[in-house]
């Protein structure tokens, strides 16, 4: 019935997505979208199933098929589905999981269902879970901290599948150009992975603790790991506003990134821990547009302020 994963943006509703053939369908009442339904792929529909959620930021399925909710600034909230069939898909029933305000955008679940995991801007928690009742039955254990930063305050967790205690936790930057996350000490604009077996290190300091997967990484809310390779890739919607020797050419740049961070079982890739160029370099989309760019290829990009060891004016 559902079709992959709500991608982490902000959502006022819940979509459910149907992929063919569409079964002969019972009539049922269907909540209207308050905005225009999500376009989709020829042969795939789009129905809400929930509404009046407050920042509802992440989903994820519970062990017994309960749909659990992050609501930014409220906390988690499981909703149990009835199935009529077809796009009739409706919530029975609805319950409070953690009531906790400061909670306001990553959720995981471990692959046994047991461990509920949870970021504020600030932290990274873990609570264990019981999918019959819907209920934590434990304390929050405090996992990571020290995330805190004004701008970008969403932590995207990914918790591997490949390498269950591996915890992958994003951190964005304070500001659209954040100088600050030049410092590669700062924890700013980074994917770190955290080894959540070992208690005795918790909780972890973000900037200082785990192993780096990428910095330079102005603000990746969407992180995935590759279900066959485990390798890891992030997206990045890159930076407003750009200007270069004073001309402003953000209309169609810099290109959106899509990220390799290489994997989580001990195997380097070149690219891991290596920095991704925010806040100085970025990727041209329409290379024509950028001033002085003569010979960028899309892709390739400028260093806006200052070089890390590039060959002259040009980073990737
Ligand atoms: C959120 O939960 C954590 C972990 O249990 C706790 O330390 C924190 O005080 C809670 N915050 C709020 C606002 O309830
Ligand atoms: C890690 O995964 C990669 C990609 O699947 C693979 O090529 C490599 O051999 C693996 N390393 C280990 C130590 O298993």
């Amino acid at each position: 019935m559902f079709a992959g994963r709500m991608l982490p943006v902000q959502l006022l509703a819940i979509f459910a997505l149907l992929s063919p053939p569409v079964a002969s369908q019972t009539s049922c009442s269907s909540l209207a979208p308050k905005n225009p339904n999500p376009s989709v792929a020829p042969g795939y529909k789009a129905q809400v199933i929930a509404n009046g959620f407050t920042r509802p930021r992440s989903i994820i399925f519970d062990k017994s098929g309960n749909l659990l909710v992050l609501e930014g600034g409220v906390g988690v909230t499981a909703l149990k589905l009835k199935d009529d069939g077809g796009l009739c898909l409706s919530v029975q029933s609805k319950s409070v999981v953690i009531a906790n305000t400061s909670l306001n955008h990553g959720i995981q679940m471990s692959a046994d269902g047991k461990t509920l995991y949870a970021s504020s801007s600030s932290n990274a928690w873990r609570w264990s879970y019981d999918s019959s009742s819907t209920k934590t039955t434990s304390d929050g254990t405090l996992l990571v901290q020290n995330m805190d930063n004004t701008d970008h305050i969403t932590r995207t967790l990914l918790l591997s599948s490949k390498e269950p205690n591996q915890l992958l936790v994003s951190r964005g930057s304070s500001n659209n150009f954040d100088p600050i996350a030049e410092d590669v000490n700062s924890g700013h604009s980074q994917i770190r992975a955290f080894d959540i077996s070992d208690s005795s290190k918790f909780p972890y300091d973000y900037a200082t603790g785990g192993t780096m997967l990428g910095w330079g990484l102005r603000n990746s809310v969407g992180v995935a790991e590759h279900p066959i390779t485990g390798g890891i890739y992030s997206v990045e919607n890159n930076v407003d506003e750009i200007t270069r020797n004073g001309v402003d050419f953000h209309l169609n740049n810099p290109g959106e990134e899509l990220n390799f961070h290489g994997y989580l079982n001990g195997t380097k890739h070149p690219n891991q821990g290596t920095n991704f160029g925010y806040p100085n370099c970025f990727p041209a989309w329409k290379p024509a547009e950028v001033p002085g760019s003569s010979g960028l290829m899309v892709g390739q990009g400028l260093w806006s302020r200052k070089a890390f060891n590039a060959p002259a004016n040009i980073c990737f």
